[in-house]
């Protein structure tokens, strides 16, 4: 497999990542995933303008990302991707410097990786639903920034595989807020609400594609704050993501949510966003 490493296409295996990289000491880097449909990459525009703004949030050098469109597109081409799905990952770290917790003198250049690899998505949980855990959100303050910082996530997660749920959905003061690699819709009477853009949310492309959706096929939709306490009314809950898509929440901690079903907004949803990504 090639990719990209600092200006450079390589085998990925020769790939060496210095230990004094701020991304592996410190977690001090970003990143993002975009989804490729038969080689056209969806939303790259959005997902290279997130990783910008998260750049500018850890205050990075100043750099314009879009060039990564065009190595998106080469590492699928180099990687015969074209056929098929796939997604493609960027990181971005403050770059290798000697350890020190301010920044780095300021020659020192970011680290740029990106790579591709072939994607099978979960059509089965994409069918027929799945099971999440609803957990206590312990993640900092910033879940706006899509850093590379995931040890909440990446255990929240693991906790849900091991309960037989396939994702945690964090809970903070009540508020359910977005799932380990996902953001949360639920349905109230035929309204789709999701959580509003907040610190303590990551602002999701899919999200957004998904409220576009809702205004061109004239679902009535909010951003208001969902609270635990109002899943007992909500007709339909969902996670939504660039790699999940819109997937229909039908158990909760194993106990069947509504008729353990997808319900039919869910569905709609799936439909139109196949529409614009096939
Ligand atoms: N995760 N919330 C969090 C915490 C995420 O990590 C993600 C994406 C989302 C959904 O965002 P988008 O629709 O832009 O993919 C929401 C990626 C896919 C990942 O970590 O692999």
């Amino acid at each position: 497999m090639i990719a990209y490493w600092n200006g450079r296409y390589l085998p990925k295996d020769e790939i060496a990542v210095s230990p004094d990289d701020r991304g592996f000491l410190f977690a001090d880097g970003i990143y993002d995933v975009v989804r490729a449909y038969e080689g056209r990459l969806f939303e790259t525009r959005a997902h290279l303008d997130r990783l910008g703004r998260g750049a500018r949030a850890l205050r990075f050098k100043e750099t314009d990302f879009l060039y990564l469109a065009d190595v998106a597109g080469r590492l699928i081409e180099e990687n015969k991707l074209a056929a098929g799905e796939a997604t493609v990952y960027f990181q971005v770290t403050r770059g290798a410097a000697p350890r020190t917790h301010c920044f780095p003198p300021p020659e020192t250049g970011l680290t740029v990786y990106a790579a591709a690899r072939p994607f099978a998505p979960h059509r089965e949980d994409i069918e027929n639903g799945i099971n999440i855990l609803l957990l206590s959100d312990p993640r900092w303050a910033r879940c706006d920034i899509k850093t590379v910082g995931l040890t909440a996530n990446v255990l929240a997660n693991q906790t849900a595989r091991e309960s037989q749920a396939r994702e945690s959905v964090f809970v903070r003061d009540g508020a359910v807020l977005e799932g380990t690699h996902t953001n949360f819709f639920a349905v109230f009477a035929g309204r789709v609400v999701t959580p509003p853009l907040t610190n303590y949310i990551l602002g999701g492309i899919t999200r957004r594609v998904v409220l576009g959706i809702c205004r061109e096929h004239g679902i009535p939709f909010g951003e208001e704050p969902i609270f635990e306490a109002d899943l007992e009314r909500a007709d339909e809950l969902m996670i939504v993501g660039t790699t999940t898509e819109v997937t229909p929440v039908v158990r909760i901690h194993g106990r069947p949510f509504r008729s353990g079903a997808p319900g039919p907004v869910a569905v709609r949803l799936q439909k139109a966003l196949r529409e614009m990504t096939r």
